[in-house]
């Protein structure tokens, strides 16, 4: 079963991106994907911050990166870049190491004035890392994912399209490349 690794660099787990994170993540579920997400906020700090490769926590993240044949990686738009937290997980993904995925960014900011991040701040780093397959990714302004009464963050339906658009592309693309591999 191919699979679908998502590294998500979001300081706020309770941040309206979870829930496009959800979506995709659920599409791809129901597609036979095994998916795994790196809640980055969630490995040890001093970790992250000392960049230490040996650590048992980032040993295993690394191997999730690397069992993957697809990568989504997750982030909201902090000052007209992805976040802080993120780069501390790139920093730590080996020289290379996204050789050979596909990679899907996933990115929401308050505003399209920075609607080129993904272009100008995380393509460049996905490229130093290896990756050449990285599709067109989907920014979402964080206006089309409501919280209602109850709590639930409500996409709106041109996200939707978009995302569900990108999640079939990554589909569609994964399936084929892990059928390359499988071949004798
Ligand atoms: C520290 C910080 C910096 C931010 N900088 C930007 C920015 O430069 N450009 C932008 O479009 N949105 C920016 N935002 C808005 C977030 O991208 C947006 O609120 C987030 O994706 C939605 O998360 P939420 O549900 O936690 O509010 C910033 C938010 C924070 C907290």
């Amino acid at each position: 079963m191919p699979k679908i690794v998502v590294v998500n660099g979001t300081p706020s787990l309770v941040s309206r991106i979870n829930a496009v994170m959800d979506h995709a993540e659920s599409d791809l579920r129901s597609r036979g994907f095994e998916v795994e997400r790196i809640n980055i906020a969630e490995l040890p700090p001093e970790d992250l911050i000392h960049t230490r490769f040996e650590s048992e926590a980032i040993v295993k993240a690394n191997g999730l990166v690397a069992e993957a044949d697809a990568v989504i990686v997750v982030s909201p738009v902090y000052k007209a870049s992805y976040t802080g937290v993120l780069k501390t997980f790139l920093d730590l993904i080996p020289q290379k190491g996204l050789a050979g995925k596909i990679v899907l960014p996933l990115f929401m900011g308050g505003s399209l004035a920075h609607l080129l991040t993904i272009e100008y701040a995380l393509k460049p780093v996905l490229s130093v890392l290896g990756a050449r397959h990285i599709l067109g990714g989907v920014f979402a302004v964080d206006s089309q994912a409501v919280r209602n009464d109850q709590g639930i963050v409500e996409l709106a339906e041109e996200l939707k399209l978009r995302l569900d658009a990108a999640v079939g592309e990554l589909a569609e693309e994964t399936a084929l490349k892990a059928a390359r591999k499988a071949q004798p």
